[in-house]
């Protein structure tokens, strides 16, 4: 009986394969789950069984039965095409209105490095990456960082295990020295990518978040460029009545060095809770140092050029509003659908 069993159960298998119209498939049926077909035939000979082997038997019909009627619903549905267009298939109703598939859109972090492009892209500077994964060379040494400098403490640089000049980046400034490298002056561009501090998590810190870099290099090229980019840039950015100043200070590859300052948009710069002085600060910035032009193989006696850097978080952040900047990591839909 258990060798029929197998017999009809590869039987009913190839049979179904081969129905392609509903006639064979009533055909098939029929002969196998009609109230004469095969099974029922089979399951009228379970009496002359050994009653050992009954119970047993009877499990193996069963069985086979509900995976032969499984292969007959299965090629039904096949056969009826897709859902609702079968024959017998409800009607729709065709003046119901349309359900409209949730739409995602841009992280607003894209959404701001992508309007800090287009804004740099009118005044003719194109984007350049470097990788995330870098050398110490080019984030330190090529930028006229010394070994010595604070910043290249191993508890502010992640590096990686297993090789002493390998780390995550910690300014998208190596992208300066990676364009240098391989391209002559002129040179216009901006680096837009992520980078890695080992910081303490809070409401303005993470451990990675995203700068945007910039640099211009040619004959020239003068302090009065670097203020005139940087002020139409922010112009651009937070409106046309913002104000922009200049106040001095020190980075490593730039020479001199000043970080940009702009009139709180909330309190148009009467100074609030949120900018204290009526002045927020927003980059840093500089005329290229000559030690980094030396690095890379440019005359710095003919050549000259200014460098920006500035972190995307804290751009979108003052123009939204936005509190936490763990909230951009969060992948809170509550937020991200609000941008
Ligand atoms: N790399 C600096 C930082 O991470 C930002 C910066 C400052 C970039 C001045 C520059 C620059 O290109 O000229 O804090």
């Amino acid at each position: 009986m258990k060798a029929e069993l197998k017999k009809l159960k590869d039987r009913a298998e190839g049979a179904l394969k081969g129905i392609t119209s509903a006639d064979e498939l009533e055909a098939f049926r029929i002969k196998y789950l009609g109230r004469k077909g095969q099974l029922s035939e089979l399951l009228a000979r379970l009496p002359s069984v050994p009653a050992g082997e009954r119970p047993e038997t009877g499990r193996l019909l069963n069985q086979l039965k509900r995976d032969i009627t499984a292969g007959f619903e299965r090629v039904k549905k096949s056969l009826a095409g897709e859902p609702g267009t079968g024959a017998a298939a409800p009607v729709q109703d065709l003046t119901l209105p349309g359900r409209r598939p949730a739409l995602g859109h841009r992280h607003p972090l894209m959404q701001t490095i992508d309007e800090i492009k287009d804004i740099f892209a009118q005044m003719g500077f194109k984007v350049a990456y470097g990788p995330e994964v870098e050398l110490e060379y080019y984030n330190f040494e090529a930028l006229n960082i010394p070994p010595d400098h604070p910043s290249r403490d191993d508890f502010d640089t992640f590096y990686v295990s297993g090789a002493d000049d390998v780390l995550l980046r910690s300014q998208t400034s190596t992208v300066q020295i990676r364009v240098m490298e391989n391209e002559e002056p002129p040179i216009r561009i901006i680096a837009p990518g992520k980078v890695f501090r080992p910081d303490t998590v809070d409401a303005t810190h993470s451990f990675m978040f995203h700068q945007i870099e910039g640099l211009m290099v040619d004959e020239g090229v003068t302090f009065g460029h670097l203020k005139g980019v940087l002020k139409l840039f922010a112009q651009a950015y937070f409106g046309p009545d913002t104000q922009t100043r200049f106040c001095p200070s020190f980075f490593p590859f730039t020479e001199p060095s000043a970080e940009m300052e702009v009139s709180c948009s909330l309190c148009k710069g009467k100074g609030c809770a949120t900018c204290g002085s009526g002045w927020i600060e927003i980059l840093g910035a500089g005329m290229v140092d000559p030690n980094v032009f030396k690095a890379v193989g440019y005359d710095p006696e003919k050549y000259t050029g200014f460098a920006f850097g500035m972190g995307v978080e804290r751009m979108a952040m003052l123009k939204y509003g936005v509190a936490d900047i763990r909230f951009f990591f969060e992948n809170d839909m509550r937020f991200l659908s609000q941008f």
